[in-house]
């Protein structure tokens, strides 16, 4: 089902930060991104796809679409004036959306020098708002690797909890151990 999302949500209790939705010219810039954070994000399989500059354009051409069909709902973080190119300073996402059983997977990850200030937690929770005003929304599930301990403490502190369901899965030649954790909103 084709959507329209807003195109900028604010965040609570952090005037100076706020949510963009993707656009199609933010292939330069996130490059730029995955190239200066590759490390940190280690856990994130995708930035494994963004080794060019035409492989980021590919990522948020993909995003962009799968945002219009209604697929997923994903935000950059961004900061200062809201403005559409605004920087990149990380995202919340839902994905595998499925409206008729309320329920959707989410992710987050911010750059590293945003992390410390409660924002991913804030954003994330904005995100979760926004998933039950549009879709109704009733349970989310995210899958963390067990020694991701920032992801850990992020999903705890938004009310997740650990299942019993967990799998194995090999990003850049690293194999993880991937933990389902699941909230009722
Ligand atoms: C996972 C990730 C988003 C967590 O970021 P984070 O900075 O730890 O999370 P938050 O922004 O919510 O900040 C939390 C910290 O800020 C603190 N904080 C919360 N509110 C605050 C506030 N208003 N002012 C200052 N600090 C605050 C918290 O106490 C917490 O510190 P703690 O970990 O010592 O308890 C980040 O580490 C990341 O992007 N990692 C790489 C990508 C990744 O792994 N993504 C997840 C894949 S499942």
């Amino acid at each position: 089902m084709p959507v329209s999302y807003k195109q900028f949500l604010e965040i609570p209790n952090f005037p100076d930060d706020y949510l963009r939705l993707p656009r199609f010219y933010d292939g330069p810039q996130m490059y730029d991104v995955v190239q200066a954070n590759r490390e940190h994000l280690r856990y994130q399989w995708w930035t494994t796809q963004v080794q060019t500059r035409p492989d980021a354009h590919q990522h948020v051409t993909n995003t962009v679409d799968n945002n219009d069909a209604g697929d997923r709902m994903q935000y950059y973080l961004s900061a200062g004036v809201p403005v559409p190119n605004g920087p990149i300073r990380g995202s919340v996402t839902a994905y595998e959306i499925e409206p008729e059983l309320r329920h959707a997977k989410v992710g987050w990850w911010v750059v590293k020098d945003a992390q410390g200030r409660g924002l991913a937690t804030a954003a994330t929770r904005r995100l979760l708002t926004e998933l039950q005003e549009v879709y109704g929304t009733e349970s989310v599930e995210a899958h963390i690797a067990d020694d991701n301990a920032a992801s850990r403490r992020l999903a705890q502190r938004i009310g997740f909890e650990p299942t019993e369901n967990s799998y194995e899965v090999l990003v850049g030649g690293h194999l993880y151990l991937m933990d389902r954790w699941s909230m009722q909103l």
